[in-house]
């Protein structure tokens, strides 16, 4: 069942942002708020919104935590060690809340929604002062509010399907990329993953609402737009209106002069309706990450992935087919329960025969309360480790490969960060994604130019501005 929040219930929101906004103004000075976010860029989104309704309860950013009046810890759930990292953080955050008593500490994001984590906060650090899972993101103002009048701890992390509440304020990352969030949630139930247990069940934003959101960030000048969702292959299924291939038609036929990417489509999913609209929309980005997780039909099965090696091959095939240039990025587990040296070998395979521009490689993390952590043969920690430095090796040659034959050719690359890199300080990004390290200057930040690729490396590309290669901002 789709849940839309009422414009009611958040009309009592925005009366708790006005009532915080008022108590800020009175202050002797601006309130200030650290807003930190761990995970993907569902989190990234989230906090966008977070620090969106900060900054109308009169709150400015800092980004040192011993200053802020107002602590957000955005966590993350996938890998045991991102969440190991985080409690560490917390408890680090008992001396700078000793020197500055009043300061409030808030915890949310997935880490905060697994089963039993709430009780280990409120037990074991007691200096957290507001606990809510992604489920209670549109509520953060009333508990904020509640907090600010009594010293109560507050806690939001009952089990939720999750709902949809459009029209939260936002305050996007500096720089010409934005997130923009399609869908939240994943039905997917792959055996190893706390995601589907954490963010509730797939639920689509109305079209109409993800296009005004596109038309405003184009008109805002924003030249990378990325579309967001655990399956967004998914994406329409629980409304009446279009499927996501036609939503990135759509997407892309808004005026303005950006790029459109997506992420993360399931290989189940992705078919011909959806490269034919990638191939035939010139706006969109020619990347596909498409996760494969396992070359073994076995571990697939166990994995709950729900498609087989040759059926992933296929889908690779057609793809490139319509999209020869095609930019193809993926994410693979090693070490998964049960997994043989024959299955990793078959992973090998898959990596060597597909030829990924690049791969996020992750050893499996037991999640409690998931199928796998249930599993037998779970693979001891140094073989796991072996396997992984033996896939990085297969990788880093194949990056390095795929880096080496852009040498020589042009690309239109955007601009889109600047390092202390004495090779090349300005960042820049291919159509496909590709990193691409550039000399020149700060006022190139946000443009497209074209440049000539003079080097390679692994990782990345290194970069000339070709002769009146500045497309203008
Ligand atoms: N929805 C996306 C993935 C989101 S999580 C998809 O299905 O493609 C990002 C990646 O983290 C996954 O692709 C997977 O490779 C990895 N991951 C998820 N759970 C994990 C676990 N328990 N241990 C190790 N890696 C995991
Ligand atoms: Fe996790 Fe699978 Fe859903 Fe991706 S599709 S979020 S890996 S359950
Ligand atoms: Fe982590 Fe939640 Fe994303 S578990 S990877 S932040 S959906």
């Amino acid at each position: 069942m789709r849940t839309e929040i009422t414009k009611e219930e958040l009309d009592i929101q925005r009366r708790w942002m006005a009532e915080t906004a008022e108590r800020s103004a009175a202050l002797p000075a601006k309130p200030l708020a650290f807003v930190d976010t761990y995970g993907c860029q569902q989190n990234e989104a989230d906090s966008e919104k977070l620090r969106g309704m900060l900054r109308e309860m009169g709150y400015g950013f800092t980004e040192t935590e011993a200053e802020a009046d107002v602590i957000v810890l955005n966590t993350c759930a996938i890998r045991e060690h991102a969440e190991m990292r985080i409690l560490g953080n917390v408890g680090a955050l008992t001396h700078t809340k000793k020197a500055k008593p009043g300061q409030i500490i808030c915890l949310c994001g997935c880490m905060v929604q697994r089963p039993g984590m709430a009780e280990k906060i409120k037990r074991s650090y007691p200096i957290v002062d507001i606990v809510f899972g992604p489920h209670a993101v549109w509520r953060f103002p009333e508990l904020l509010s509640r907090r600010l009048q009594q010293k109560k701890r507050l806690f939001a992390t009952e089990p939720s399907e999750g709902a949809v509440a459009e029209g939260l304020p936002e305050y996007r990352q500096d720089g010409p990329k934005a997130w923009l969030s399609i869908m939240y949630g994943c039905n997917n139930f792959c055996s190893y993953c706390i995601v589907p247990y954490v963010r509730g069940r797939e639920r689509s934003r109305e079209a109409k609402y993800v296009l005004e959101d596109a038309r405003k960030l184009a008109l805002a000048g924003y030249k990378d737009i990325t579309l967001l969702g655990q399956n967004v292959n998914s994406y329409g299924k629980d409304l009446e209106g279009p499927d996501f291939a036609d939503l990135l038609r759509m997407v892309c036929d808004v005026p303005g002069d950006f790029l459109v990417r997506f992420m993360t489509s399931h290989p189940k999913d992705a078919g011909e309706r959806l490269f034919r609209a990638m191939a035939e929309s010139e706006k969109a980005a020619r990347h596909i990450h498409l996760p494969f997780q396992a070359g073994s039909n076995r571990i697939l099965a166990a994995m709950n992935r729900r498609y087989t090696r040759e059926e992933y091959l296929a889908k690779v095939a057609l793809a490139r087919s319509y999209m020869p240039d095609v930019v193809l990025t993926s994410d693979v587990i090693v070490g998964f329960p049960g997994e043989t040296e024959e299955d990793f070998a078959d992973t090998l395979s898959l990596v060597e025969k597909v030829g990924f521009d690049s791969l996020f490689t992750f050893e499996y993390s037991r999640r409690p309360g998931t199928p796998a952590a249930e599993m037998e043969n779970q693979i001891p920690k140094a073989e796991a480790q072996k396997r992984f430095d033996a896939l990085t090796a297969l990788q880093n040659r194949i990056s390095g490969e795929k880096h080496a034959a852009y040498v020589g050719t042009t690309q239109k690359v955007l601009v889109d960060g600047f390092t202390g890199d004495e090779r090349g300080p300005l960042n820049a990004r291919t159509n496909g994604g590709r990193l691409v390290h550039l000399m020149g200057d700060k006022s190139l930040l946000g443009q497209y130019v074209e440049v000539e690729i003079t080097d390679s490396t692994t990782w990345s590309l290194y970069g000339k501005l070709k002769e009146g290669g500045n497309q203008g901002a």
